[in-house]
C-alpha cells in the first residue's frame, strides 16, 4: 500500500479547511513562501528539517519535524524590536536529549498525567508507562513530543502540517491513530494551532501544544514580573502526585485567582510548599469542548491573556478546548537553549489547551475518548500585539 498516496487527500482536507479556518475571524494566513532548512540528524541518522514561516510584518515562526515543534517565534514590542519568545534548541540533538521538557512540542497520545498510567475501556485495562511516577506523563517515555513527523509545508501560505501515525499498542495505548497539527502564521501575527486525529479502536486522544513563553526574550532570567489574565472561575484541584481529585472549584479566595490581571509573581510564593512546586494547574475554562470551529473560538475571547510590561509584548490565547493548564516552569533548572541562552527556573511559563488531566479515569470530566468515524479536533490561536 502506497502511504504517500494514502495521505495525499488527508493533507489537502486539512490545507482546505485551514483556508476555511482562516477566512472566518482570523487574520489571512500570510503570502510569504515556507523556506526549509536542515536542523540536524537524530541519533538514528534520521534527518530533520526547519520550517521558517514569515509573514508581511516580519514576524517569524520556526518549526521542525521533530515532536512537531515550535522552535522559535519572532515577535515585535512596541518599538518593533523583535525578540524571539520560545525557549528552544539549535537542533534536533537538543530536543532527543534529556534537556528538552517538552520545549514547543506537540504532546501525545495523552497530554498531562494519567493516574498510574492505567485505565479500563470496555471492561480492559491499559498499562501505560509510569514515567512520571507513579502517573503517566505526556504520553510516555517516547510519546508524540519525541517522535519525528512527516511534513507537509504549503509554501505560499505560510503554513505546514505535520503527521504522525500512532500504532496501536503505541505507548500501551490501544488502537492505531492517524493525527495531523498544523501551524499557521497570519498576517495578523496570529500562530494557529489546529490538529485532527482519528482512531480505529476507542482510545484516549488530549494533544496539546508545550511552548514556554517568555515575553520579553527567551533567557530572560524570569517570568515572574509577567502579567496573566486566565478567564475562568473553576479549576480542578489535585493531589500530592497532580492528579486532579475530581472536584471542580473556585478559584476564589486562592492564589490562582487570574480573572483580573495580576503578576504571576505577586502570590506564587503561596504555592512553594505545594506539590506543584508553584502554578501547575488545570483551569476548567468551561465545561465541555467548544463547538463551531474558528468562528465561535475568536467569537468566545480569549481563553488567557500574558503580557510583559517591560516590552508591552502581548499573547492573546484563544482555544476551544475545557481545559487551560498553567505551569510556571517550577522544573526548568538551567538546561542551555538556543544561542547558548540558560533557562532558569520559573524563567518561561506554559499555557497548555487540552482536556483536563486524568480525564479518562474521571467520568464527570468531559470526556477525551476518541471512537472509530469520529474526528478528533482541535484549534488554537497565539495572537500577539505589542501595548
Ligand atoms: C506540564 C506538567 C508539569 C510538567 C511539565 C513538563 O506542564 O503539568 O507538571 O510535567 O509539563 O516539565
Amino acid at each position: 500500500m502506497n502511504r504517500t498516496v494514502l495521505h495525499v487527500p488527508l493533507l489537502l482536507i486539512a490545507l482546505m479547511a485551514l483556508v476555511a479556518c482562516s477566512a472566518t475571524g482570523t487574520g489571512n494566513p500570510a503570502a510569504s513562501s515556507a523556506d526549509v532548512r536542515p536542523f540536524g540528524a537524530t541519533a538514528d541518522g534520521t534527518a530533520a528539517s526547519l520550517f521558517v514561516l514569515r509573514n508581511d510584518r516580519g514576524t517569524e515562526a520556526h518549526l521542525t519535524d521533530f515532536g512537531a515543534t515550535l522552535v522559535s517565534l519572532h515577535v515585535a514590542d512596541r518599538d518593533g524590536e523583535r525578540a524571539d519568545v520560545v525557549l528552544g534548541f539549535d537542533d534536533v540533538s537538543g530536543y532527543e536529549s534529556d534537556a528538552n521538557q517538552y520545549f514547543g512540542s506537540t504532546v501525545g497520545r495523552v497530554a498531562n498525567r494519567v493516574a498510574r498510567g492505567r485505565f479500563t475501556l470496555d471492561g480492559r485495562t491499559y498499562q501505560l508507562a509510569t514515567n512520571n511516577d507513579p502517573n503517566h506523563l505526556h504520553g510516555g517515555d517516547r510519546g508524540y513530543s519525541h517522535r519525528m513527523w512527516r511534513a507537509e509545508p504549503h509554501p505560499d501560505l505560510a503554513s505546514v502540517t505535520f503527521q504522525l501515525t500512532s500504532e496501536d499498542g503505541d505507548e500501551g495505548y490501544p488502537g492505531r491513530v492517524e493525527a495531523t497539527v498544523t501551524y499557521t502564521l497570519t498576517d495578523a501575527d496570529e500562530l494557529i494551532v489546529e490538529y485532527r486525529a482519528t482512531a480505529d479502536q476507542p482510545t484516549p486522544v488530549n494533544l496539546t501544544h508545550h511552548s514556554y513563553f517568555n515575553l520579553a526574550g527567551a533567557g530572560s532570567a524570569s517570568v515572574l514580573d509577567h502579567e496573566l489574565q486566565v478567564f475562568a472561575d473553576l479549576y480542578t484541584p489535585a493531589d500530592g502526585t497532580l492528579i486532579p481529585t475530581g472536584a471542580v472549584e473556585p478559584v476564589t479566595g486562592t492564589p490562582l485567582d487570574f480573572r483580573a490581571p495580576e503578576v504571576i509573581g505577586a502570590r506564587i510564593g503561596e504555592l512553594d510548599d505545594t506539590s506543584a512546586l508553584g502554578y501547575d494547574h488545570n483551569y476548567a475554562v468551561r465545561a465541555e469542548a467548544l463547538e463551531g470551529g474558528a468562528e465561535a473560538v475568536m467569537a468566545a475571547g480569549p481563553v488567557a491573556v500574558l503580557r510583559d510590561p517591560g516590552s508591552g509584548r502581548t499573547l492573546e490565547l484563544f482555544s476551544d478546548q475545557p481545559g487551560l493548564q498553567f505551569y510556571s516552569g517550577n522544573f526548568l533548572k538551567g538546561a542551555t537553549g538556543k544561542g547558548g541562552e540558560v533557562y532558569a527556573h520559573r524563567s518561561a511559563c506554559c499555557l497548555e489547551t487540552q482536556g483536563y488531566p486524568n480525564a479518562i479515569n474521571e467520568p464527570s470530566f468531559p470526556s477525551v475518548l476518541l471512537v472509530p468515524g469520529e474526528e478528533y479536533r482541535q484549534f488554537t490561536v497565539h495572537r500577539f500585539h505589542a501595548e
